[in-house]
């Protein structure tokens, strides 16, 4: 019997144009011969669209991704538009519209990478950021900002409803795996909004004693990262703070490119969107070096959220193995190309 999933596609721009392909090839080879099959729509949204459009997607770009079973992002964004619209006008506008209130982002240690943490006992743990609200609600002003006494002002905005969900995301996912979950904070400045935010964390900690609960402020938890890695497992934290830490995990594994994440509606009402860590890199765009590992684990991940979680784990066990038999792209310091990394992943898949 033969499964159908329904997946939109949006490569973006820069080298998700090159990774997100790659990184269905994969997902297809994995797929096909499981029963499995993707039916898969490509919407050219991004920054490119926005020159040639005026707009990142149209104003009806939700109503048509909402039908499918999930999306899969590459990034947005180009070093001749605006850098404050590809967040505003695509990628919050679908996070928040869909609700994908949980910012799944693993990280772990590859085998055959050794990364900055040679040598130091292995990592796996997942941050799980939250995702609508904090510290990226985008509400503030700039006044007089060309006057000396020009000022500006942004405002965090955190809700019970949005960290309770976030917290019982975090703590369920902790009980199947660790068994430990660390908040990260900094409410000894933050008086009053991560005060709140502990405080709830705290409350729904109570519903999960089989949990080990520890708190730690972020300045505190970015120098343990790098010293005990091994220490954490799940890592429950706010929009911003999440961000940065993302991309510190990403770092510690190797590289940026390695990150996969999830944006996900645990409640299903919405389809989730599955995307690399990092974003558009125009800096090596077009030249068939990005690492396509990042979209290729968020293709996992993505797998895993259809229910597909055998499949998922064959994916990343000949990303495991490919890396293993050295085929390292130029980020990790070898000269494997886009392509030719992809290829070999797709060899190792049985
Ligand atoms: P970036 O993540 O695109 O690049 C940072 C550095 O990491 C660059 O040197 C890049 O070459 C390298 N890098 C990133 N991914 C890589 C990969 N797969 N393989 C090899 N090297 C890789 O971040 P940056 O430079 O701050 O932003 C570039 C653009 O991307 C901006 O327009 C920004 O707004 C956008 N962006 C979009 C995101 C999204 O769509 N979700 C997320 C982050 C940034
Ligand atoms: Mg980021």
């Amino acid at each position: 019997m033969s499964k159908i999933y329904r997946l939109a596609v949006v490569p973006g721009d820069g080298i998700g144009l090159e990774i997100v392909p790659e990184a269905l090839k994969v997902l297809q080879a994995v797929c096909a011969p499981e029963g499995v099959e993707l039916d898969c729509a490509t919407f050219p949204w991004g920054a490119g669209h926005y020159k040639a459009h005026g707009q990142f997607m149209p104003d009806d770009g939700l109503e048509q991704l909402e039908p499918f079973d999930a999306i899969f992002f590459g990034a947005v964004g180009l070093p001749d538009v605006d850098d404050t619209l590809p967040a505003k006008d695509y990628t919050f506008k679908v996070r928040v519209g869909f609700q994908q209130y949980v910012n799944y982002r693993p990280a772990r240690s590859f085998p055959g990478v050794p990364g900055p943490l040679a040598g130091s006992p292995k990592m796996d743990f997942v941050i799980i950021r939250e995702n609508t609200e904090g510290e990226f609600v985008q509400v503030g002003a700039i006044h007089n900002g060309q006057a000396p006494e020009g000022l500006a002002l942004e405002t965090s905005i955190f809700t019970r409803k949005g960290i309770t969900r976030v917290a019982r995301y975090a703590f369920d996912l902790a009980r199947k795996r660790r068994k430990k979950l660390t908040n990260v904070t900094k409410s000894n400045t933050l008086i009053h909004s991560l005060v709140f935010w502990d405080r709830v964390i705290a409350e729904i900690s109570q519903e999960f004693p089989d949990v080990q609960y520890e708190t730690m402020y972020v300045d505190n938890t970015s120098a343990n990262f790098v010293l005990h890695p091994e220490r954490f497992d799940v890592v429950l934290t706010t929009n911003m703070m999440g961000d940065i830490l993302s991309d510190l995990g990403g770092a510690l594994m190797g590289s940026l490119g390695l990150g996969g994440s999830g944006n996900i509606n645990p409640a299903r009402e919405f389809p989730s969107m599955f995307e690399p860590i990092h974003g558009s890199a125009p800096d090596i765009a077009g030249k068939n070096i990005a690492n396509p590992i990042g979209a290729i684990w968020s293709a996992a991940l993505m797998l895993e959220h259809l229910g597909e979680k055998t499949i998922a784990q064959r994916v990343m066990a000949a990303v495991d193995k490919a890396l293993l038999d050295g085929m390292l792209p130029a980020d990790l310091g070898g000269d494997a190309t886009t392509t030719k990394l992809t290829e070999a992943i797709v060899d190792r898949l049985n």
